[in-house]
This record gives C-alpha cells, structure tokens and sequence, in this order.
C-alpha cells in the first residue's frame, strides 16, 4: 500500500499535507492568500514591509560574510522577495534557496526574481523540507531559514518539533530561523479564513481528493463530499475535514476498499494557532532561542526571528 492511503483506515481517516500541493492545488493555495477571509498573507506581508531591514540586519548581526537565504516551501516566493530585496540592499546581492514540493511555484519564483530581482542569485530545490536539509547544510555557515505563512501550524506538535530539531542540526553557529505563525484568535475570525465565502478553500480541500483518484488509483465521487472548517479548541486548531455526504465505499489499488458513513470525515489539514508560550516551547525544544518577535499591526500574526541555543 502506497503510504500517502494508509491514513485513509484509522479511526479518524487522515491524509497527509503535501498531497495539497499538486499544480493545481498551488494555483488554489496561491488564490486562497488573495482572499479577502484569509489575512494571515496580508498580515506576514505587512510585517516584512515594515521590519524587513530590520529582519535582515538582526539576523546577519556580528559577521560580514553574505548572509544566504533559505526558504521551507517557498511557493511563489512574494513574500520573501520583500526580505531578499532588503539583504540585497545591505550586501549589494543575494543568494536563495527556495525549496517547494512543487516544480510550477519554483519555476514562477525563478522567473519572477530573475525579471524583478536581478541581484538575487536563485536555487531551486524540488523537494519536501527534509529531505531539503543536506542542501541547507552544505551552503556554508551565514544562513537565515525562512518558514513563513504558519506551516509550522500545519504539523503536530511532536512533528513541528522534530522537522524543527532537523533543521537546527544542520545549522551553523550564528544562523537564523524566521518563523511565522498564525495567532490564537476568535473562530470568527478563524473559520472564514478557512471557508471562504467564494468556495476556493473548498476546491482547494476537495482538490486531494482529485488528485489521489489521478496518482493514486482511488475512485472518490468528488462531488459525494463537501468541505468543513472545525475549530478545535483544545488543540488551539483549526481541522479541515472532508465530510461524506452519503454512505460509500472508495476503492484503494493494493488494499481493501474503505467504507464511509454519511457525514463521516476524512481530517486532510490542521492549522495550529499559537501564544506566545507555545511558541517559546516549540522553539527551546527544537534547539532555538527566541530573539525577537515581530507583529503585525492588529496583531493577528507573529514573524518570530530565533537562533541556534549555544550548545552545550
Ligand atoms: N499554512 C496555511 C495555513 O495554515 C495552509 C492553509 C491555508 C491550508 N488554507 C488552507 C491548508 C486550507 C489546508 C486547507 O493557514
């Protein structure tokens, strides 16, 4: 059985995250950061503007060798062209490694800095964030890793840890970690960023579904589900579910079909959201020091700029 199905036979059938991110699942996730609902691009993308000399001079703070920059799931990279046009400001040029599961949003970043940013070196690296970390440490020691717009809030906490932890091995002395995450707030204003009024979250929830029947030889009746947005207090999250709209069997190549009941759900995403408390436990347990954390001016979401904890 093809691990990305195994979920699919838990009690609470799950998938796992990157299935999100075929071509058309990025064309969704980049329309999904334009809508009005969804402020958590709006609210990193002011922090940037306003703080990014800020960020940069922080983070290359006591060296004079080029700081290079790293990106965990860069997508189109708009965000981070704010920061790299700040490090080129400071050093006169860039290096920049964004690395994504998908080939369509790195071939866009590349195209676009190559036109919009020409001092900005670019490296694309297809692939998920661990097995990007050899890159990472083979680029020498002045590094700033970015993970921006709340991914961190898309893993557990035990895993967020661990992909956090691997990171922080493959580092040098003096590195930098920015860090977005996405604020506990009222499900008023949470839910909505998750089920949009035009139905894109939806497409983009309902699109994983599409894309195991492609790559996957399953045969869901997409339009046998809908999409849910559920806060989940207790876990400060908000869950995405598929839920079944009447009972069904979906087949699975190599494994037996699974039966689902009408409003049973498959859990496809969580998005985490944090205190301030959260967030120094994450960091101190992944082997990171909180130096300074940026905000936006509603303070929904936190840019927090972390180091390497001396060793010892
Ligand atoms: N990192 C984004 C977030 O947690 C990912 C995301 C946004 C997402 N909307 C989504 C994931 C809808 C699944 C479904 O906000």
């Amino acid at each position: 059985m093809v691990g990305a199905l195994q979920g699919l036979y838990e009690a609470q059938p799950t998938l796992p995250a990157w299935l999100f991110y075929d071509e058309r699942g990025s064309e969704l996730f980049e329309q999904i950061t334009e809508l009005p609902e969804y402020y958590l691009t709006r609210a990193e993308r002011w922090i940037l503007e306003t703080f990014a000399d800020d960020i940069v001079a922080r983070a290359a703070e006591g060296t004079t060798r080029p700081l290079h920059v790293v990106e965990l799931g860069a997508g189109s990279a708009k965000k981070s062209q704010i920061l790299l046009d700040a490090v080129v400001r400071r050093q006169g040029r860039a290096l920049f490694v964004p690395v994504d599961v998908s080939g369509t949003a790195l071939d866009g970043a590349v195209e676009r800095l190559a036109r919009e940013a020409p001092r900005v070196e670019v490296r694309p690296v297809r692939s998920n964030h661990l097995a990007a970390l050899p890159t990472i440490r083979s680029m020498g020691p002045r590094r700033l890793v970015l993970f921006l717009g709340s991914s961190i809030g898309n893993y557990e906490d035990d895993e967020a840890v661990a992909l956090l932890s691997a990171v922080s091995r493959v580092l040098l002395p003096g590195a930098a970690l920015l860090l977005g995450t996405d604020r506990r707030k009222s499900p008023e204003v949470l839910l909505p960023a998750y089920d949009d009024a035009a139905g894109v979250t939806a497409a983009f929830n309902l699109n994983v579904l599409t894309r195991l029947n492609r790559d996957y030889g399953t045969d869901f009746v997409v339009d046998a589900w809908r999409h849910e947005a559920r806060w989940n207090e207790g876990q400060s999250r908000v869950e995405m579910h598929l839920v079944a709209r009447e009972d069904q069997d979906v087949r699975v190549p190599a494994g037996p079909s699974v039966p689902f009941g009408a409003g049973s759900s498959i859990h496809t995403e969580s998005s985490h959201k944090y205190d301030r408390a959260q967030v120094e436990r994450l960091l101190s347990a992944s082997g990171f020091v909180r130096e300074h954390t940026f905000t936006d001016d509603q303070e929904r979401f936190d840019l927090h700029l972390a180091r390497l904890a001396d060793p010892s």
